[in-house]
């Protein structure tokens, strides 16, 4: 199957490089043609790289490169049976492209977009034929992360999440089924890991060092939160909090934080900024943490009692069923394990008194637990077995 990838910035140039290198011949498209000579060296250089690393032969990355067609005319989309869309993060933009690319292709090519935060639902009710519409959610840098989120519309017919879900196998990568609700998956679930390590430094209980030390010493994560965000870049971090929060109704267990606005507004964007949350500066002298065990314990567990009601609710609401849970959080932002065995591992009773606690103290809807977690807690069953 010849496979169009409509943008060739970060995400489509990696997820063109994915498909090429599956055996797909790839037509990757761009408005400027900057980007697709820059795409298509990456792509060739990631390739061959790959290939004097032994993880293909030399033949098969040629082979790879070959089949990439970059072009700047949508009309090379005619022989396409599956398009990627992965352009400016702009629903008006994204209807307007499917419009133009629905009077190209056949009438059976699958349309896909690889959005973040918009809904596949509004992005396929600008097409003719909405039943064959779907969201294809890779992880950046897309060769190298597994996940893939796969997310039926709406109007999606029955049958091609599960077959777009073999073919994401076929790539290689881990697909999971995500239900079209904001943040699908990881970017929902993901949130307290930031918002809420944000909001106890706030609050003065500890600072970044202490925050990031707990989560990672004491916790098993590969970063801590204010390390991460600084990673990610607040631009990206703080503009996605924003749109999972005005995308969930402005339920205050997802409300941005004026610290992270305000490095937003300043440019600090973390790393590439050359300051964030840390100061990046050749030089610069980094905070320690104070590695009290128990203020580190008690600062872990507010926030895992935080990701794990989070993961708690999307069970309950059936945004994903808990393999796919567990599944997405480990290999789309590597958790050291996925959060439902994590509450079981600690006791759904535990993660509840801390959450109550929490509630108790603030009186704040942000606390309030999954009735989920509630239930077995109270009827002593575990999380993955209910
Ligand atoms: P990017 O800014 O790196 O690349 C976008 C590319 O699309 C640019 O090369 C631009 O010239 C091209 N483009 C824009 N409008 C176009 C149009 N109308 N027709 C043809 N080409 C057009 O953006 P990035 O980061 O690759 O993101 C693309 C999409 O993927 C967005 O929807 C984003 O939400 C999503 N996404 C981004 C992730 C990330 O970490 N960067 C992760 C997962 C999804």
């Amino acid at each position: 199957m010849t496979i169009g990838i409509i943008g060739s910035g970060a995400m489509g140039a990696g997820i063109a490089q994915v498909v090429a290198a599956a055996g797909h011949e790839v037509h990757l498209l761009d408005q400027s043609a900057a980007a697709l000579d820059k795409a298509r060296a990456s792509i060739g250089a990631n390739l061959r790289k790959l290939a004097e690393k032994g993880k293909l032969t030399a033949e098969a990355a040629e082979a790879a490169i070959a089949r990439l067609h970059p072009t700047t005319a949508m009309p090379d989309f005619a022989d396409c049976g599956l398009v990627i869309e992965a352009i400016v993060e702009d629903l008006a933009v994204k209807q307007q492209v499917f419009k133009q690319v629905e009077s190209l292709v056949p009438a059976d090519c699958i349309l896909a977009s690889n959005t973040s935060s918009l809904a596949i639902t509004a992005i396929a009710a600008a097409c003719q034929r909405p039943e064959r519409f779907i969201g294809i959610h890779f992880f950046n840098p897309a060769p190298l992360m597994q996940l893939v989120e796969v997310i039926p519309a709406v109007q999606t017919r029955t049958g091609l999440a599960e077959e777009i879900r073999a073919l994401v196998a076929s790539w290689g990568k881990r697909p999971v089924l995500a239900q079209d609700t904001p943040g699908f998956i990881v970017n929902r679930v993901a949130r307290p890991f930031y918002g809420e390590a944000i909001r106890i430094l706030e609050e003065g209980i500890a600072d970044i060092a202490t925050i990031d030390w707990a989560l990672t010493e004491l916790g098993g994560f590969r970063m801590g939160p204010f390390a991460l965000m600084d990673f990610i870049g607040h631009d990206v971090n703080y503009r996605v909090t924003e749109s999972v929060f005005n995308a969930f109704f402005y339920d205050p267990r997802y409300r941005p934080s004026f610290t992270q606005r305000r490095l937003f507004e300043a440019g600090y964007y973390g790393r590439k900024a050359g300051r964030g949350f840390y100061d990046y500066a050749p030089g610069a002298t980094q905070p320690e943490p104070n590695r009290d065990p128990a203020l580190g314990q008690r600062v872990l567990h507010r926030v895992l009692a935080m990701l794990i009601n989070e993961a708690a609710e999307a069970l309950h609401l059936r945004v994903a069923s808990a393999t796919d849970l567990e599944l997405a959080m480990t290999t789309g932002v590597n958790y050291p394990k996925g959060l439902l065995a994590w509450a079981d591992e600690l006791g759904p009773a535990t993660v509840l008194a801390t959450l109550d606690g929490l509630y108790h103290d603030y009186h704040e809807d942000r606390y309030r637990a999954s009735v989920l977690l509630r239930r077995l807690a109270t009827s002593n069953q575990r999380v993955l077995s209910a």
